[in-house]
């Protein structure tokens, strides 16, 4: 009886350290997580350029508006693009971390410099659709697996993301 109870232990034992990598999650399990984010990653680092590029360049009647609300936004990408690439190093994994790669592995296509304000607008409109749905997919993933500190991270992202592309839904409104 006594030697059952032992053997069983020993197989439980097993078991744990055969199925679990870091943090309690899977390779596997990780490596679908750090894919998403590594796209997300991509995703991000272009529009971070996109919102300098913006506020450097805007023109006219707008310029005070985009400019100082530009800047506000890149600040805001550049601590999110910090913490979405260090939540990949937690997993051990390598994010992407050059510029050649963020091009190659962005859904968000760079923008030229000589775009009228309301070109501008509705470019980073369609930044922030393609941001929140590779925000969602992050999120799938994170609960799926019970991630619940990526879960965490990237609620908060979508939360942001949300009320950018509402401030300028309504800004692009006024006229
Ligand atoms: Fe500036």
């Amino acid at each position: 009886m006594d030697n059952n109870v032992k053997e069983l232990d020993l197989d439980k034992t097993k078991v744990s350290r055969k199925t679990y990598g870091k943090l309690g999650y899977s390779t596997e399990q990780t490596s679908e997580i750090v894919e998403k984010m590594n796209g997300l990653l991509a995703s991000f680092n272009v529009h971070y350029q996109k919102l300098r590029n913006f506020h450097w360049n805007v023109k006219g009647a707008d310029f005070f508006d985009i400019h100082e609300k530009l800047e506000e936004q890149y600040n805001y990408a550049v601590e999110a693009i910090d913490v979405l690439a260090e939540r990949i190093r937690v997993f051990g994994k390598t994010p992407l971390s050059t510029m050649r790669e963020y091009l190659k592995a962005s859904n968000i296509k760079e923008s030229p410099s000589n775009l009228e304000s309301d070109q501008m607008v509705s470019e980073l409109l369609s930044d922030y659709r393609m941001l929140l749905e590779e925000m969602f997919d992050v999120l799938d993933v994170a609960i799926e697996t019970g991630d619940s500190g990526t879960e965490d991270m990237v609620k908060g992202f979508i939360k942001q993301i949300e009320k950018n592309h509402w401030m300028f839904t309504a800004f692009s409104e006024k006229k």
